[in-house]
């Protein structure tokens, strides 16, 4: 089992041929949002909870970890498969020490918001880049709600989440549109007094939603809010992840950018707060069918045949951006392939996820001969069309996982090779990256 925060590993480097197509029919990881909330939600529920499809990267292991070093008995996880043995709303016990969330926003966000509501004090604490992430989004709303959080000056983490606080149900109109910050205010509002309701701007993942009422425990949603009364409780019942859209998006890109590609990626969710992807991919002119689509714990899921398409250049639509928050740094790819000019505007969230990804895409692409813009809250590229070669060289990651995949997709349609830079945190969202597109024709190598 991968446990650890592989600091040895921090020079893993990726070459990646030029050329190649995309063949095959695969499955990706297990969703990294789902098994996170599996995990929480199935060590405060009541009975044993039997998770399938789990994804054993680093960020889900770090959240799982937590409830560990909280007395939670979780069996594995094997080949995918979890069990947790739920110790009921009130049965967390104190932790010997920090809690450590390693690369990962929405264990520590959404961690923030359910410790908020125990008896005990906890510390979280990040690496470096989760440690300059902005945690005030949740922090001021948790304090209205009456609980006790340190930060740093600057708002960030460590956390030190004061326990024993009685917590009182608020209405929260949030600034961003953001599922990291719904989530946590619906876990803090579990322990509240009264009702808690968040309304978002635009809609986001609403996975937490889902799942609470797969666990029995009603969500009022109405609108662009939702709503939990606090003092209810969790009962255990079997969660199967699906395969994780946005490390499938990978596939979908490189599919659809490298001549003759003809890839099926099995299993995935498409939720309807996930499939950004999909619909600006469409927009693009990428050919992408849909099949055997049900529903599977709450969730829909769909196999997904991508087969190459020239693409064209596009606005990418306001409301299809939270949508795909997680995917633009290989829509990025897709638009410098693309003929044409593509726009994204009101996407400045972009710039504190692991990285910033419209600076760190910029300059990676500008290395590789794009016309490739910043600007405050998106980018604009010149894609070169159809027939385009990118350059080669090497870029940065900036230790961002969905960066070096973004990039070593781009090496399908470059003239050289493409070398990418501090690429373990991979391992964060999808540990199985570099076998799987090898296996599909990507001429990738990772080395320390
Ligand atoms: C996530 C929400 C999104 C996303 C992140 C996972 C979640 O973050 O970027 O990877 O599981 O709730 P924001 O809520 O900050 O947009």
């Amino acid at each position: 089992m991968n446990t650890g925060f592989n600091v040895e590993e921090q020079n893993m480097i990726f070459t990646v041929e030029p050329g190649g197509i995309l063949q095959g029919n695969l499955r990706v990881p297990g969703d990294k949002s789902i098994s996170h909330r599996a995990i929480m939600l199935g060590s405060l529920a009541e009975g044993a909870t039997e998770v399938t499809g789990f994804l054993e990267g680093e960020d889900a292991l770090a959240t799982l970890q937590a409830f560990r070093d909280m007395g939670v008995n979780i069996e594995g996880p094997d080949n995918g498969r979890v069990v947790i043995h739920g110790v009921g709303m009130r049965g967390l016990q104190t932790p010997a020490g920090p809690l450590n969330m390693g690369n990962s926003g929405t264990s520590m966000r959404l961690l923030c918001g359910l410790l908020s509501g125990q008896l005990f004090n906890t510390t979280l604490t990040g690496d470096c880049s989760l440690s300059t992430r902005p945690m005030r989004r949740v922090t001021e709303p948790l304090a209205e709600m009456g609980a006790v959080i340190g930060t740093t000056e600057a708002g960030t983490a460590p956390l030190n989440v004061c326990g024993d606080q009685p917590l009182r149900g608020i209405r929260f109109d949030m600034p961003v549109a953001s599922a990291q910050v719904k989530s946590c205010l619906l876990l803090a509002g579990l322990y509240a007094k009264g009702r808690t309701c968040v309304t978002e701007p635009a809609p986001t993942r609403d996975h937490t939603e889902r799942m609470l009422t797969g666990f029995g425990y009603p969500v009022e949603r109405v609108g662009a809010t939702a709503c939990v009364e606090g003092g209810g409780k969790l009962m255990a019942t079997p969660v199967e992840v699906p395969a994780d859209i946005s490390s499938a998006a990978f596939f979908m890109v490189g599919a659809s950018i490298s001549e003759g590609s003809d890839i099926v990626l099995r299993h995935v969710g498409v939720n309807p707060t996930r499939i950004g992807i999909i619909n600006i991919l469409r927009r693009m002119g990428a050919d992408i069918t849909l099949s055997n689509e049900r529903e599977v714990g709450g969730e829909p899921v769909a196999d997904i045949r991508v087969r190459s398409a020239p693409l064209k250049g596009i606005a990418i639509p306001e409301d299809q951006v939270p949508l795909a928050i997680d995917e633009f740094p290989v829509l990025f790819v897709a638009a410098a392939c693309a003929e044409g000019e593509t726009v994204l505007t009101d996407a400045k969230e972009l710039r504190v996820k692991e990285s910033d990804r419209i600076q760190v895409m910029a300059d990676g692409l500008q290395t590789l001969g794009v016309d490739a813009r910043p600007t405050e809250d998106g980018m604009i590229i010149q894609g070169g069309g159809a027939g385009c070669r990118l350059g080669s060289g090497r870029v940065e990651s900036h230790d961002d996982h969905r960066i070096a995949m973004a990039f070593s997709m781009a090496a399908l349609r470059a003239s050289g090779s493409v070398v990418i830079n501090n690429c373990a945190n991979v391992n964060t969202s999808f540990p199985e990256f570099v076998t799987l597109a090898r296996n599909a024709g990507l001429r990738i190598e990772s080395a320390s």
